[in-house]
């Protein structure tokens, strides 16, 4: 298991690159591993995911990638090469295939999301299925696992139950966490830090408690504290 303070993953969900530098430079030593997603890698954050990892930090890619497999697997073999950490994908099979066939040989990870937790079993109907949120995250877990895929991106909440399907060796990431007092902002379904460790998260993402809190360095220092206590 990773030591507590590399087990926090901080969203760096912010406009420009010289937002997100200057929180990194706040987060000093406190944040060792961010994630960069549509909002700054749109905004020429890719080059600067190059630089953090040059600096010795962690990148986790939330991409959500989905396309024809020989799209995912010429896209992922190009992030393999960058030295990113996580990337994500949508738990389609085929795209679940081809990216984990693409980031053989490289130390890249990569990370499922079964349903986007925005959505709701009436959303599933809308789109055309005719299984309900809970089946299908269950069943998109086990196809995960059975293709080799590295983590799963899950709730809080859903961490106890999947981990008691898919057994220890698929790593948990769990966004959806806030410190005990933190405002939920949008997220319905929380978790503190020590709640998440507890039901078997092997990493916490949080954005914005951290990147909007006045000394976001204490912060981030606290969660990392929590998670270590947790985890005893
Ligand atoms: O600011 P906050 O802590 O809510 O940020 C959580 C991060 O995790 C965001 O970047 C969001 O896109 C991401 N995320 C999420 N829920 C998911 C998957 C990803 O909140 N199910």
């Amino acid at each position: 298991m990773p030591n507590p303070r590399d087990r926090l993953i901080v969203a760096l969900d912010l406009p420009t690159v010289r937002d997100a530098e200057a929180m990194v430079e706040r987060l000093g030593d406190s944040v060792s591993f961010y994630k960069v997603g549509y909002q700054l890698a749109f905004a020429s954050g890719l080059a600067f995911t190059d630089a953090l990892i040059r600096a010795g930090k962690q990148v986790f890619l939330d991409m959500k990638l989905h396309d024809i497999e020989n799209t995912v697997l010429k896209g992922v073999e190009s992030v393999a090469k960058t030295g990113v950490t996580f990337l994500t994908v949508h738990a389609y099979p085929q795209t679940m295939k081809a990216a984990v066939a693409a980031r053989r040989g490289s130390d890249l990870k990569i990370l499922a999301v079964t349903v986007l937790t925005s959505y709701d079993d009436i959303d599933l109907a809308e789109s055309g299925y005719a299984t309900g949120v809970e089946a299908l995250v269950a069943r998109r877990a086990q196809q995960a696992h059975d293709l080799g895929v590295d983590g799963l991106v899950c709730s809080p909440e859903e961490a106890s139950p999947l981990r008691l399907a898919v057994g220890n060796q698929m790593l948990f990431v769990t966004p959806g966490v806030r410190p005990a007092g933190a405002a939920h902002g949008d997220q319905k379904r929380v978790a503190t830090p020590a709640q998440a460790i507890k039901a078997g998260a092997d990493y916490l993402v949080v954005g914005r408690p951290i990147t909007e809190a006045s000394d976001p360095k204490a912060l981030a220092q606290a969660i990392v504290d929590e998670i270590s206590a947790a985890s005893r």
